[in-house]
């Protein structure tokens, strides 16, 4: 539970909020690398952190991200058009380089003024098949987080991004929960009788880390001699993963706010030893894993919020129950995110013993947008190596601290 006033500091993200100047303390990421595949290509309006940015790839290939007001009238620069290294504005084609200096006035004479007139110009480069931006203070640009799958090679990974209806942080609550997620994957398959009398017990634990938190989430089943672990990640400031699988397969979100009320999902799934293969690839395209279906030509996905999660009647009259209209549990838990609201509040809920999780990310974010308040800058942001983690899942011994356990610290370590 917090307070309504820590609730506005942790959902608002806009400029000059605290938790908004926090998150434009790290890279993150803002399209698909292939969104602007080639030199020239059509630029692309971006919203984040609840601005609107151009990003375009100039003749030498070369990437920029611009406000995207142009800063002679304000017209929309993403509407503009790229060419001989630069982007000009579609309104009176006043042309910006990638750092946002003027390069054509047309119309202006050679000694006006306007020639010193500059656009804000932001850093962005392309990392591990998407488009990362950062928007703090350009003079302190912190490290890019090191994931291991930016360094696998393309075929290994499959990246997509898709709209969350809902402030970030409820995207990033439900990527918390691990042993949630599987049991709503347990619902989708079982009728109720059956999930109650198979239900493991779920006992779960957070430990602060350089990063964020580290999660251990003991499922512990009748005739199990030892309960089965799943060893989850947060990572500063709204990274998770999701538990490993057992072939070796691996997978993360980005819940990346385009405002106080919407999120940008950025899902990556990768195999760090060799190419996806054509049975995970399909999964994909089938909207499997955590890449939910959308409806075509949009970012939105084809069971939102609007159309009540694809909520409909069989022939005989009855409800389709909310567990069997997706396709997958993670793409139920964002639906169950979204039920909440765009911004939850959280002065009416009551949290339990496995709320850990939720409850130390909540108080590790609203302390270091605090902090920084004060003049402290996050640790974490000078520290990409810290990101070279991966999900593990395996057997923890009974009475034994999880995150002591050699397998685990040795199975969390990236290998790539
Ligand atoms: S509004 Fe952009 S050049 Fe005039």
């Amino acid at each position: 539970m917090l307070s309504r006033e820590d609730n506005e500091l942790l959902t608002r993200v806009g400029p000059g909020t605290p938790m908004g100047d926090l998150l434009r303390r790290f890279w993150f990421p803002i399209l698909i690398a292939d969104e602007l595949p080639v030199p020239d290509c059509d630029p692309m309006r971006v919203r984040v952190l609840g601005e609107y940015f151009v990003a375009w790839r100039n003749t030498a290939g070369v990437l920029g991200l611009l406000d995207a007001r142009c800063p002679h009238r304000g017209a929309d620069l993403s509407q503009g058009m790229s060419q001989e290294n630069g982007i000009y504005c579609p309104r009176c084609l006043w042309k910006f380089d990638v750092d946002g200096n003027i390069l054509d006035l047309p119309m202006e004479p050679v000694d006006s003024p306007l020639w010193k007139v500059k656009a804000p110009a932001f850093k962005v480069t392309e990392y591990g098949g998407m488009i990362w931006a950062y928007l703090g203070p350009q003079d302190d640009v912190p490290d890019l987080p090191e994931f291991e799958y930016t360094r696998v090679d393309g075929d290994q990974r499959h990246v997509s991004r898709f709209l969350v209806e809902c402030n970030y942080m409820q995207g990033v609550e439900g990527g918390l929960d691990a042993s949630r997620v599987a049991a709503l994957e347990k619902a989708g398959s079982m009728d109720k009788a059956e999930i109650l009398d198979n239900e493991p017990s779920h006992t779960v634990e957070a430990k602060s880390t350089d990063y964020g938190l580290l999660i251990g989430t003991a499922l512990d089943a009748d005739g199990n001699v030892n309960p089965e672990l799943q060893v989850t990640h947060w990572l500063m400031p709204f990274y998770t993963t999701a538990p490993a699988d057992a072939d070796g397969i691996l997978e993360g979100v980005a819940w990346v706010p385009i405002d106080d009320e919407s999120t940008m999902a950025f899902a990556v799934t990768y195999n760090p030893k060799r190419k996806l293969s054509k049975k995970v690839l399909d999964d994909i395209r089938l909207g499997k894993r955590v890449h939910p279906q959308l409806t075509e030509g949009t970012l939105r996905r084809s069971r939102n919020r609007e159309n009540g999660f694809q909520e409909r009647k069989r022939a005989d009259g009855t409800f389709v129950p909310f567990a069997d209209r997706f396709r997958t549990s993670f793409e139920m838990a964002i639906a169950c995110q979204e039920s909440m609201g765009t911004i939850v509040d959280r002065s009416q809920e009551t949290l339990g013993p496995n709320d850990g999780a939720v409850e130390g990310a909540r108080k590790i974010l609203m302390t270091a947008a605090v902090d920084l308040m004060e003049g402290t800058i996050p640790v974490i942001i000078h520290k990409g190596e810290a990101y070279r983690v991966r999900s593990y899942t395996g057997e923890t011994q009974r009475g034994t601290k999880f995150d002591e356990d050699e397998n685990v610290r040795d199975g969390i370590n990236a290998k790539v």
